[in-house]
C-alpha cells in the first residue's frame, strides 16, 4: 500500500522547516507517511490544492501567504481558524471535502505553558501587532483566561478592529504603539507578532513595559537572539524566548490533526535548535 501523502504549500517554501519537522515526528511516532515542500505560484494555490487531493493527499501545512487563500478554500472551518480567519492546516475528510484548521495560536499556547510552564490564567498580555500573526493567535490567548489582553499596533485602528472582534471572548483593548508610553504597570507576558525583528536590528518599546517578572516572546526565530528578544534582555525580562517552539507545536497540533497520535515535541525542538 502506498505511503499517506503529505505536504506544505508556500511562495517562498523552499527553506520550510516543516517537512524536517514531519519527519522526525513521523519516524518518532511509526507513522508510514510522505511529507513534502510544494511551491505555488500565487495565483496557483487553489488548483495545486485540487491536484494534491486528485492524487490522494491526506492533509496540508499552509504558510504564506496562502493562508487566508486557503480558509476561503475549505468545506468547514474549526472554531479557530474562523477567528483568525485564516487557516494552516487542511484535512482532507474521508468524502474529500476539505476540513480547515489553524494550529498557530495552540502553539504559541503549548509552547509557552507546556514547554516553559508559564500560567497565563489571570495574567497580563500585551501582543504587538494586528496582522494575520497576531489574528492566529488571539482566540488560544483569550481561552487561557489572561486578566487583560492588551493588543497595540503602529496602524491603530487595525488593533481596535482586532479587540472588537474578539470582544466577546476576554478581556481585550487596544491602543497605538505611540501610547504604549501611558501605560505604567509592567505585563506578564509581551509577544512580538510584528514583523520587526525581521526589519531591525533593535528594537526600543516604553521600558516600563517589562519587569523582572515578565517574560518576552517573539514570533520570530533566527540563530541569534532576535532585536525583540535583545530588546527583552537590555530590560532584564525574566525569560526571552524566540518561536521556533511554537513552529514545532503548531506542527505536533496539524499531526495530531490528521494522524491522531501526538507526537513528543521537545526532542524535535531541541534536533531543529541545534541546526539552526
Ligand atoms: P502578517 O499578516 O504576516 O502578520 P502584516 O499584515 O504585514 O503581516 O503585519 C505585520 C505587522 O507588523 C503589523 O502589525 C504591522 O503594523 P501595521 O499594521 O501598522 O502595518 C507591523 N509592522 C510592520 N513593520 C513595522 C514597523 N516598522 N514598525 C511597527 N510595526 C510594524
Amino acid at each position: 500500500m502506498s505511503k499517506d501523502q503529505y505536504a506544505v504549500i508556500g511562495n517562498p517554501i523552499a527553506h520550510s522547516k516543516s517537512p524536517k519537522i514531519h519527519h522526525l515526528f513521523a519516524q518518532q511516532t511509526q507513522q508510514s507517511l510522505t511529507y513534502q515542500a510544494m511551491f505555488s505560484e500565487r495565483d496557483k494555490f487553489a488548483s495545486i490544492v485540487k491536484k494534491f487531493v486528485q492524487q490522494g493527499g491526506k492533509g496540508l501545512n499552509i504558510t504564506i501567504p496562502f493562508k487566508e487563500q486557503a480558509y476561503q478554500l475549505v468545506d468547514d472551518k474549526t472554531e479557530r481558524a474562523t477567528y483568525a480567519q485564516a487557516v494552516n492546516t487542511i484535512k482532507v475528510m474521508p468524502n474529500a471535502q476539505l476540513l480547515g484548521d489553524n494550529t498557530d495560536g495552540v502553539g504559541l499556547v503549548n509552547d509557552l505553558t507546556g514547554n516553559y510552564g508559564l500560567n497565563l490564567n489571570q495574567s497580563r498580555i500585551l501582543l504587538i501587532g494586528a496582522g494575520g500573526a497576531s489574528k492566529g493567535v488571539l482566540l488560544p490567548l483569550l481561552q487561557q483566561q489572561p486578566s487583560q489582553l492588551v493588543i497595540a499596533n503602529r496602524t491603530q485602528s487595525k488593533a481596535q478592529a482586532l479587540a472588537k472582534k474578539f470582544a466577546d471572548k476576554g478581556n481585550i483593548t487596544a491602543c497605538g504603539l505611540d501610547q504604549l508610553t501611558t501605560i505604567d504597570q509592567p505585563f506578564d507576558l509581551i509577544i512580538n507578532a510584528t514583523s520587526l525583528s525581521l526589519q531591525s536590528n533593535t528594537i526600543d518599546f516604553p521600558s516600563q513595559l517589562i519587569d523582572s517578572n515578565s517574560w518576552c516572546y517573539d514570533m520570530f526565530y533566527s540563530k541569534q537572539a532576535t532585536a525583540f528578544m535583545q530588546w527583552g534582555q537590555i530590560n532584564h525580562a525574566k525569560q526571552t524566548l524566540d518561536g521556533l517552539g511554537m513552529l514545532v507545536e503548531q506542527a505536533a497540533e496539524s499531526f495530531y490533526l490528521w494522524r491522531n497520535i501526538k507526537p513528543e515535541t521537545k526532542i524535535v525542538l531541541s534536533t531543529l535548535r541545534k541546526n539552526l
